[in-house]
Order: structure tokens, then C-alpha cells, then sequence
């Protein structure tokens, strides 16, 4: 095998699809992958026999996925101006992030899609910061979109769908939330809509997440609202402890604390890492002491190339394989094309 080297378990991705299986079964969901935090094609193949559909962003998340045939939901924060009336002709519903976005492209876009607007509901959960939408530009603040529909209701004739996406690692106590948000604001917004997308963000594929509750909370809501056509976009929950990155060490510095230097750096290999400020799993290595500590660091010329202090089981030598463990969602993914977004070009002046 090469190095390094992402490795992707079909096995485990087959497991943790079969509970997205059971999942739709068990409701009436329409399941739908969200694109940018993996798209390989060896995975979306897979993917794509498990999901009713796709959440993507733009035209170069479509073409991964056209061949496919399935439901397509885009929401991006912002639409290339040149894309947006195509990508409302491929998609089955598409929700804007902004009011601006809206309004400057509802008219165009609300005969070829069902419309929808992403809300933050602004909701105090307990998630880190980089991925807490609830903190961000990410979706229309509710009390915003309260206020905007009162006073001109006219604004959302076309509007027949609302989009959230506020959780990050989250059980289904966050769900409950996020369900008793939507009832203690909308109701009188609800009964005109046709839909809502609830996201991603739920850990559903955890040990920990309690299946039997979420359901009883979606059931409970659908009962109310049954006219109501009701979406999940996950993708992390989907790709849970499916994949690993292969490091090989290149050099063992003595010092104090012994320093490895592995054929990958952070900006090269770890983008998520980095933006999230969290220590990746090694395999056969752990925080609690042993005694073979190492820092472990990256190839890259930058000082801070710093991965983390571990306590191996085992003495380390040259030429060892190291696997970071749950490495697929996010992380193989910011090497190539994140997002779907166009890469900057350099023009020489
Ligand atoms: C709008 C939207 N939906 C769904 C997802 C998928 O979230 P997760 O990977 O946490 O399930 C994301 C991730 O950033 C997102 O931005």
C-alpha cells in the first residue's frame, strides 16, 4: 500500500449503512447523504444504494452524484449566481441561507425546486465551537424570520420548506430540542409548508444513541404534522470509524520526550484536525502513560507541525505504519475538494 494512505473500510461502512437502512424502514424519512464530508466515488457508490438521495452544494457536488438518479437537496451558503436556476432544475428541494439569498433568487428558482430557507434556531446546546451553527452566520436567525414574516407574508408565498441544521455530534436529547423549538415558534408557519430537513449532526451510528427515543419524538411530531414531508441529511454519523490514515515514520528524534516525524503534516493531511483543535486516535496508542511516550509531528517545515503527545504500547522504529483511527469523514475530503468550492487560480499580473 501506498503512504500515506486513506484507508476506507467497505465493511464498516456496509455496518454503519445497514443502521441507516433500519432507520428508514422504521419511519417514513426521507434519508439523505450529505456530500461534503466525503465524496470518493469507491464510498458514494455504496452510499448511494443505502439513501434515498443527496445534500450537496453546488454544481461540482452534483456531478459526483448525477449518475445516481436519486432526490437531490442543495443549500450552500451562498450560490454562485451563475449555477443557482441549474442547480434549482436538479434539485428536488433547495433552501437558502440568507434573506438576501432569497430574495435575490426565489423568483428566479421556485419553478424548477421547492423552496426552502435554512432558519438558526439559536438553540444552547452543548457542542464544540467549530461546528455550533447555532453561533454562526449559518441560517437565518429565527427571531429574524419571525419577525420578517409577520410584516410581509407576501416575502414567502413560494416558501414551502425550512431547513435546520444545528447539531454537531448530538443525541437525540438535542433532537427533542430542536422539535420543541419548531413547535413553540412555527405552528402557524408549519401548517402551510411541505416540508422540513432537520440536517445533520446526530450521532446515529453511536453506541450511545438512544434509537428508541428519537423515534418516539419523530412519531410524536409526525402524528401532529403529517402533512409534512420530513428530511435527515447526516454524513459523519455515516461514516463513523469507517476509515483510517496510514502514516509511515520517517525519523525518531532523541530529546526529552523522543520526536517522531511521520510522512504527513497537518496542512497537507489534516485540515479538520487543525480547525478543530482535537487530538486524533492513534491505534495502539493512548493519553494514559506507558513507556514509549512520543510527540508526534509532521513532515511539513512549519514549527507548529505538531500532532500530539501519545503513550504507545510498543517502542516505535523507523519505518513503522501508524493508522489514525476515524478518519474518513471530513479529513480525506479537505485534500481535494472540499465543499465542492472552485479552487483560487493564480493569475500573474
Ligand atoms: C447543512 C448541513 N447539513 C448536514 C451536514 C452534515 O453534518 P454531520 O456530518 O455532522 O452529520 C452538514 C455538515 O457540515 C451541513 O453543513
Amino acid at each position: 500500500m501506498n503512504s500515506p494512505t486513506f484507508i476506507l473500510e467497505q465493511k464498516k461502512l456496509q455496518e454503519n449503512l445497514a443502521h441507516f437502512e433500519y432507520l428508514a424502514k422504521e419511519t417514513s424519512i426521507i434519508w439523505l447523504y450529505t456530500l461534503k464530508a466525503f465524496d470518493a466515488p469507491e464510498g458514494l457508490a455504496l452510499i448511494a444504494h443505502s439513501f434515498d438521495g443527496f445534500s450537496l452544494g453546488n454544481a461540482n457536488e452534483y456531478a459526483k452524484v448525477k449518475e445516481y438518479g436519486k432526490k437531490v437537496h442543495s443549500y450552500t451558503p451562498a450560490y454562485y449566481e451563475e449555477e443557482v436556476e441549474t442547480l434549482a432544475k436538479q434539485s428536488n428541494t433547495m433552501s437558502f441561507n440568507s434573506l438576501t439569498q432569497y430574495r435575490r433568487y426565489a423568483k428566479r428558482c421556485q419553478e424548477h425546486t421547492s423552496l426552502g430557507l435554512r432558519i438558526n434556531p439559536k438553540l444552547m446546546l452543548n457542542q464544540p465551537d467549530y461546528c455550533n451553527s447555532n453561533r454562526s452566520r449559518l441560517g437565518v436567525p429565527y427571531q429574524n424570520f419571525l419577525d420578517v414574516y409577520q410584516e410581509d407574508k407576501e416575502v414567502f408565498e413560494r416558501l414551502e420548506g425550512l431547513h435546520f441544521h444545528a447539531f454537531c455530534y448530538q443525541d437525540s436529547h438535542a433532537f427533542e430540542d430542536l422539535i420543541t423549538h419548531i413547535e413553540d415558534n412555527y405552528t402557524a408557519i408549519l401548517k402551510r409548508l411541505k416540508w422540513l430537513n432537520f440536517g445533520g449532526g446526530l450521532d446515529f451510528t453511536s453506541k450511545t444513541f438512544d434509537t428508541v427515543h428519537f423515534m418516539k419524538v419523530l412519531q410524536t411530531f409526525q402524528q401532529k404534522y403529517p402533512q409534512l414531508t420530513l428530511y435527515f441529511e447526516p454524513a459523519s454519523a455515516v461514516l463513523k470509524d469507517v476509515g483510517q490514515l496510514e502514516a509511515t515514520v520517517m525519523d525518531i528524534i532523541s530529546d526529552t520526550i523522543p520526536i517522531v516525524i511521520l510522512n504527513i503534516s497537518i496542512e497537507s493531511h489534516l485540515l479538520d484536525i487543525a480547525i478543530a483543535h482535537v487530538q486524533p486516535t492513534i491505534k495502539g496508542a493512548s493519553r494514559f502513560k506507558s513507556d514509549y511516550p512520543y510527540q508526534i509531528t509532521g513532515l511539513s517545515c512549519i514549527a507548529g507541525d505538531v500532532i500530539g503527545s501519545y503513550y504507545f504500547n510498543e517502542k516505535l522504529s523507523l519505518g513503522d505504519t501508524i493508522y489514525f483511527e476515524d478518519m474518513l469523514a471530513y479529513t480525506w475530503v479537505k485534500q481535494t475538494s472540499f465543499n465542492g468550492l472552485r479552487k483560487a487560480t493564480l493569475s500573474v499580473l
